[in-house]
């Protein structure tokens, strides 16, 4: 973990109050794995006090030389309405790596992938390190939903690596029209995933989370909750563990990605 000042490479629109900003920033992330975040603050800025937290969504790479990483996020609120009108050249304050990222291992070579609106942001960086450890991209699914068009993002990046898409929208905006639970359902009626890895909304990963306990398939989610310190100091991020000794994890430093057999979220939603 590092706390370092980087710079703003690009901050360009990438959808619908969707962002992508590049940061320079150390090599330390080179090594991080995916579904690790990191948080951020704009210096020159008194408010918002806290820091916020973002799931790192891929490296940079200059011919191979690493020069930091991509960050896909969302305006929703203050510091991400600020940080969408930050120009290149400006200068941020980042800390990270944190967290736990995702289990990527050789083993897995038929994983599903589900990500709900911009929870897809850490998915990109995970689909990488799986190619990376040796899978063979057609083994994967990706099951990409939203509530319509606007919130289904990075399809061409899968398309690209070569995974499977699978895309569903409740309005029927794009893809199937119903929810991604429903296409991971439809995707197991045919295939036996080894793994499912899924990023979005609690209600989401807690349907997906019984769908692969049904079936018996290993499953991680990455949780989203809102955090104030981001490395285990004010406990604000506690969440039911079974796992753990006090009965309560942090999403900041046992997570944010948790084995889904751990985690009680029913009662989060
Ligand atoms: C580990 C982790 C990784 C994340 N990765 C990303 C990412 O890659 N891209 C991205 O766009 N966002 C990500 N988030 C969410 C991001 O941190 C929040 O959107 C951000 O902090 C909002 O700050 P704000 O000041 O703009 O909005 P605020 O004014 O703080 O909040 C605006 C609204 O969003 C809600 N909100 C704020 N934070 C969260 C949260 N964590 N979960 C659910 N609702 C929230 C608030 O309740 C409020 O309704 C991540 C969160 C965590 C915990
Ligand atoms: S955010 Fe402070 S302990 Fe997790």
């Amino acid at each position: 973990m590092n706390q370092e000042t980087a710079e703003i490479l690009w901050n360009a629109p990438a959808g619908a109050s969707v962002y992508r900003i590049g940061l320079s920033c150390g090599s330390e992330y080179a090594r991080a794995d995916a579904g690790q975040f990191a948080t951020l603050r704009l210096p020159e800025e008194s408010s918002p006090l806290l820091r916020r937290p973002f799931s790192i969504h891929r490296l940079i790479r200059n011919d191979g030389e690493f020069q930091g990483i991509e960050i896909l996020y969302k305006r929703v609120g203050e510091f991400t309405r600020k940080l969408s009108q930050a120009p290149a050249g400006r200068r941020i304050d980042i800390l990270g790596p944190l967290g736990k990222g995702f289990t990527v291992t050789a083993s897995i070579k038929r994983p599903a992938l589900v990500a709900g609106g911009i929870g897809v942001a850490p998915m990109v960086f995970l689909a990488e390190k799986l190619i990376q450890a040796g899978m063979a991209s057609d083994g994967a699914v990706i099951c990409l939903g939203g509530r319509s068009a606007d919130d289904v993002l990075c399809a061409p990046d899968f398309q690209a690596m070569g995974l499977k898409t699978r895309i569903t929208s409740e309005d029927g905006s794009i893809g199937e029209k119903g929810r991604v639970t429903e296409a991971l359902s439809d995707w197991l009626k045919d295939h036996s995933p080894d793994m499912v890895y899924a990023c979005g909304p609690v209600p989401m990963l807690d349907a997906v989370s019984k769908i692969a306990e049904k079936q018996d398939i290993a499953c991680e989610v990455s949780i989203e909750t809102v955090m104030a310190c981001g490395v285990g100091a004010c406990l604000g991020c506690a969440i039911k563990d079974t796992r753990h000794q006090s009965g309560y994890g942090h999403v900041c430093i046992d997570g944010p990605v948790f084995n889904a057999a751990r985690l009680e979220l029913t009662d989060r939603h």
